[in-house]
């Protein structure tokens, strides 16, 4: 089953937002199956954010992700990548659509909340970042018959 890595970014820690991103994920239909806080130390950043190394926000980048804890957390679930994007919304908190999280909650790229794969292959990558594999929990999710046909 597909899976992809979201994290509450310290904003969003600091906002209260940490139970808005679990709810929405959990009344979509996902399965959470990993979760954890913690402040990352910067060499994990550093992995996380390789695509961005030498931009220009890079260490305005690794500065606020690394500024307080964030929630680290694996959802599962048919197209739980690109779906949670679009639950995310634009990187840009200013271009987001309403009912987005970012865009229920964001004004600045520099302050959007929420973190969430790209790709399945980044996500892969995120999750093996993140997580161990013994900090993910196999569980069966009851109400699958009911979310899916
Ligand atoms: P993530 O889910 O956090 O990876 O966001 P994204 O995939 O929508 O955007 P991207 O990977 O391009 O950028 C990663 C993060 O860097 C963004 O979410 C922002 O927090 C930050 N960022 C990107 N561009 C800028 C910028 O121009 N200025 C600042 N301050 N931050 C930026
Ligand atoms: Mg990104």
């Amino acid at each position: 089953n597909e899976r992809t890595f979201i994290m509450v970014k310290p904003d969003g820690v600091q906002r209260g937002v940490v139970g808005h991103v679990i709810h929405r994920f959990e009344q979509r239909g996902y399965k959470l199956v990993a979760l954890k806080m913690l402040q990352a130390p910067r060499a994990l950043l550093e992995s996380h954010y390789e695509e961005h190394k030498g931009k220009k926000f890079y260490e305005i980048l690794l500065a606020y992700i690394g500024s307080g804890p964030v929630v680290a957390m694996v959802w599962e679930g048919l197209t739980a990548v690109s779906v949670g994007r679009k639950m995310l919304g634009a990187t840009d908190p200013a271009k987001s659509e309403p009912g987005t999280i970012r865009g229920d909650f964001g004004i600045v790229t520099g302050r959007n909340i929420v973190h969430g794969s790209d790709s399945e292959a980044s996500a892969k990558r995120e999750i093996a970042l993140w997580f161990k594999p013994d900090e993910i929990s196999q569980w069966t999710h009851t109400a699958e018959q009911w979310i899916y046909e």
